[in-house]
């Protein structure tokens, strides 16, 4: 059995890893091909996971845009996917190299596996474009890997055959837990700043890019400055969130904005925080590992499960309803609770699953 297995971003790094170092650690053949949509933040990822892609393609060019990226993706891969001949394909999530790798693999006739399948906000622009992309994925696949039980069921209410559908929990539990284990979270803190009193913070969704994005920080200022908290704000490497975000918080002294940080040192910060503000899908997910609260700064949400379970409220992108949302986030004290996303064993279970199937 030939394995392939695609990422292109940060998050699709750090969800794809765990999966793909199981395949490979049982002496399975494995591929590895990077889009590098993202190439700053995918090469820190790579680093973390001791990991070494086989094929780079190389896409990313400032501020891409969404066709850019697509046509690119899907123009330099088909030539390896051909040449290989992978048994199977595996993308994780909803990014444009999710969708592009999706697409060259279907018209190769290469069956495709979707780990983290099923998620919906049930707003086609929201997050955009990602549900769109997520939809194509989801409806193409062989294998659909739902990390919960609510995601199956969006699965089967779209009329997709439930003998392709696999509860298995989200990888991204498998990658925090591999990582956890092996670092010590006060010394990497100490790396980066000297507080521990402090909000952890970050923004990057193209839907909130504009007023939305500026409202959520004003919000978060006023907070800050009212209750003496530091910010803590590593911020992500596109142009258009680092000029909004250098205009509203540039100089303000409670903000302590960093360039991107490696896996290890993300969770040291999620690890010291005293609650977390952030429009990130696998924050949301790490979170809850860490007792840590979560205010969802969107309209809409595909993870359900955290709100359901008391871990995070989803607050909008108003300055009123973000402000409320910290407030009431300030008040909560989690303990040790159940991370509703997975246990850490996913990539055991996908494994299985395929190594079943395919001989
Ligand atoms: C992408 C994904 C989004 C995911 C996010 C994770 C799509 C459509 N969106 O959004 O689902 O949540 O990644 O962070 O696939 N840049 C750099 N260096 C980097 C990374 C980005 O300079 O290492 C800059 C480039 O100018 C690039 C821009 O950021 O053009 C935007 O990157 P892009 O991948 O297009 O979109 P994201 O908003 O990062
Ligand atoms: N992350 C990181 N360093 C950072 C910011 C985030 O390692 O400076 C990790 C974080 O732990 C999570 C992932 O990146 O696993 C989330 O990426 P992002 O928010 O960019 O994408 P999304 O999950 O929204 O698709």
């Amino acid at each position: 059995m030939k394995s392939c297995f695609v990422f292109g971003t940060r998050p699709e790094v750090i969800k794809t890893a765990p999966v793909y170092l199981y395949f490979k650690n049982l002496g399975e053949e494995v591929i590895l091909i990077a889009t590098a949509q993202h190439r700053e933040m995918m090469d820190m990822m790579i680093k973390v996971f001791n990991i070494k892609p086989d094929y780079d393609l190389d896409v990313m060019t400032q501020n891409q845009s969404l066709n850019m990226i697509v046509s690119r993706v899907m123009e330099r891969i088909e030539p390896i996917l051909m040449k290989e001949r992978p048994d199977i394909v595996f993308v994780q999530g909803d990014t444009t190299t999710a969708l592009s790798a999706c697409l060259a693999a279907f018209h190769l006739s290469i069956p495709v596996a979707h780990i983290e399948a099923g998620l919906r906000s049930g707003d086609l622009y929201d997050p955009f474009p990602e549900e769109l992309n997520r939809r194509l994925i989801d409806v193409s696949c062989r294998y659909l890997f739902a990390p919960t039980k609510r995601a199956k069921e969006n699965l089967l209410r779209e009329g997709l055959d439930e003998n392709r559908i696999f509860i298995v929990g989200n990888t991204v539990i498998d990658a925090l837990e591999l990582i956890r284990k092996k670092i010590n979270m006060v010394s990497l803190r100490k790396e980066l700043i000297d507080s521990d009193y402090y909000i952890l913070m970050t923004l990057h969704r193209r839907e909130n890019i504009g007023e939305k994005m500026r409202s959520i920080l004003r919000a978060t200022a006023d907070f800050a400055q009212k209750n003496d908290i530091r910010v803590v704000f590593p911020v992500h490497k596109n142009p258009n969130v680092r000029q909004i975000v250098d205009e509203e918080v540039g100089k303000n002294p409670n903000f302590i904005l960093i360039e991107p940080v490696d896996y290890l040192h993300f969770l040291s910060l999620l690890d010291g925080a005293k609650f977390v503000v952030t429009d990130s899908g696998g924050v949301q997910e790490e979170a809850p590992s860490f007792n840590k609260f979560v205010v969802v700064a969107r309209q809409t949400t595909e993870r359900p499960e955290l709100i359901e379970a008391g871990l995070g409220i989803l607050a909008g992108t108003s300055k009123e309803t973000v402000y409320e949302a910290i407030n009431e986030a300030n008040r909560k004290n989690l303990n040790s609770i159940e991370n509703p996303f997975g246990d850490g064993k996913s990539s055991e279970r996908i494994y299985k699953i395929i190594r079943g199937d395919i001989a």
